[in-house]
């Protein structure tokens, strides 16, 4: 949704939905600094099937049209997938009933849907993930010619310090660890959003009744994923206030200086027996290898749920 005003950066979300993914998907919809050209789903959080169809029916709720949703990849290039009903439920978007989506699946692969975008595109594109990275190390694998389109991809995933699946590792880099460092290793443009930030956009009862006040089907909705999201992370991580991490990569593409970041060398483990996933961030060089990333360090936690919150009054 492009503001008159100001030139949209045009982006393309790769989500899991995911209760967390649906406000990712929704800022990228109705933040003027944005314009949000295609959504592709992965399986992470639920299989693929599930996060298709919630991808499909975050968009219809909100009243988004036009937008093209085409399914990717099943599961991480080298692993069996693992999901995180524990966190998201049975269906991935546990809380609300869902309605029927009236957004179509696009009848294209994710990865021809994200070239076709990134050659139609005026400029280059920026892509923003927000589960296991495997689309965009597939697409970069298997249409190579699309790197010189895209602006610079920015992932929710990893964590400057300890994990959430496991001691060391962020769900998003743990189920697809060899994706993550084949889309490092690209020398396209990264920024990692990780849990060392989003661990600060917590659901609070005062952020829940802020974007509940909007008083639409997209903040009724989203009021119900909420208590659901909050419910099983302070039954799974004691975490009453349940961390919103997606939405803030969108947020830092968005706008850019709402995070705090710093250029440094990410290395991603994928031996570890105890470790695989573990997303290392030599934030003091002290391997002296050349910087490779940008990495978030803090969040301005008001201005993001201010954009949040203005984002979902501008949806239906
Ligand atoms: O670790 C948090 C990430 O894993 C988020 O993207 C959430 O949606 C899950 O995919
Ligand atoms: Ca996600």
């Amino acid at each position: 949704m492009a503001d008159a005003h100001r030139a949209a950066r045009p982006v393309i979300v790769d989500c899991d939905p995911g209760h967390d993914d649906v406000f990712a998907l929704w800022l990228a919809a109705a933040h003027p600094g944005l314009e949000l050209l295609a959504v592709t789903t992965v399986g992470g959080n639920v299989p693929l099937a599930h996060t298709t169809h919630n991808a499909r029916v975050a968009l219809t709720v909100a009243g988004v049209a036009g937008v093209p949703v085409a399914a990717g990849a099943a599961g991480p290039i080298a692993r069996e997938l693992q999901t995180a009903e524990w966190i998201h439920g049975e269906n991935g978007l546990g809380g609300p009933e869902l309605p029927e989506p009236t957004v179509p699946l696009d009848p294209r692969s994710a990865t021809e849907l994200m070239a076709d975008t990134l050659r139609a595109a005026a400029e280059p594109v920026t892509i923003v993930a927000t589960g296991p990275i495997t689309n965009v190390a597939v697409l970069l694998r298997d249409r190579p010619d699309a790197a010189a389109r895209i602006r610079e991809i920015v992932w929710m995933g990893g964590s400057t310090g300890r994990g959430n699946v496991t001691p060391y590792a962020e769900f998003n880099a743990w189920v697809d660890p060899e994706a993550l460092a084949a889309v490092v290793a690209s020398g396209i443009p990264f920024t990692m959003v990780g849990l060392n930030v989003t661990h600060t956009a917590l659901v609070t009862p005062a952020v829940r009744a802020r974007l509940a006040s909007a008083d639409t089907a997209t903040a009724v909705f989203g009021g119900e994923l909420l208590e659901f999201f909050c419910r099983t992370n302070d039954e799974v991580f004691g975490l009453p206030d349940g961390p919103l991490h997606d939405p803030v990569a969108v947020a830092a593409v968005a706008e850019p200086d709402v995070v705090a970041r710093v250029r440094t060398r990410l290395d991603v483990e994928l031996a570890g027996a105890e470790t695989s996933g573990a997303t290392c961030v030599d934030l003091d060089g002290v391997l002296g290898r050349e910087p490779n990333a940008w990495v978030a360090t803090g969040l301005d936690v008001d201005r993001f749920w201010d954009s949040i919150a203005a984002a979902i009054a501008r949806l239906r």
